[in-house]
């Protein structure tokens, strides 16, 4: 579930939410996961749950890139700036289910979505991305994460993120290991110029 209203509802505009990302340090922190996490090498197949206006394409070798995004605009400012780079889908994994072009992933990566879905969405794309991959693929997901020693104004900053299931190491585990059968992770206490705790899950069949 997302919350719109407001004062965020401007980070819908996809132009608007990339220049924060940007500004925040979100871009170079994508980019880092990109390289260290994603590990993409030239032919692999790639599939981009959630994949906003695709800006995981800025740093991913010549792969075969298949995005799905349920917002149309962002969709379509990833077909303007991506063209023939990639398959740009308006859908979800509820929508796709059943389309071949889903399958036989080297890697299936989420960035930035699962707390935007409650537990039940969530493990349904986690349970998606697992289908989607052959069985060496991975599923690499990056998310806002709650830790216990978390500071007052990191805690706010998090709290007032569009998505509203943000969650704990052990709640994202738990939902990825009802799919895969090893689950590493990497919490970052300090991925950005402002307050925020991340965290990286890499997941195995
Ligand atoms: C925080 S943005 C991240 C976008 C992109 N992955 C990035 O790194 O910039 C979350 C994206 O997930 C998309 N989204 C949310 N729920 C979804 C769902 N059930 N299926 C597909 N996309 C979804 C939203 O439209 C949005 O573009």
């Amino acid at each position: 579930m997302q919350c719109d209203s407001g004062l965020l509802g401007w980070l819908k505009v996809p132009f608007l939410y990339n220049a924060f990302q940007a500004a925040v340090g979100a871009t170079a922190l994508r980019r880092r996961l990109i390289e260290n996490h994603v590990r993409a090498k030239p032919g692999d197949k790639v599939i981009d749950i959630g994949c906003g206006s695709a800006p995981a394409l800025q740093w991913l070798p010549e792969v075969e890139y298949i995005g799905l995004d349920i917002n149309p605009d962002c969709i379509a400012l990833a077909r303007r700036t991506y063209g023939s780079r990639g398959i740009f889908t308006v859908g979800n994994p509820q929508s796709v289910r059943g389309n071949s072009r889903f399958k036989a992933a080297d890697i299936v990566i989420a960035i930035g979505v699962l707390h935007h879905l409650d537990d039940e969405e969530a493990a349904h794309c986690i349970q998606f991305a697992y289908n989607a991959l052959n069985t060496t693929g991975r599923f690499v997901c990056h998310e806002p994460c709650w830790i216990p020693s978390q500071g007052a104004i990191c805690r706010y900053i998090m709290s007032r993120d569009r998505g509203r299931n943000i969650r704990t190491e052990q709640q994202y585990c738990q939902l990825a290991t009802k799919a895969f059968k090893r689950v590493d992770t990497w919490v970052d206490m300090k991925p950005m110029r402002i307050p925020y705790v991340t965290i990286v899950l890499e997941c195995e069949k």
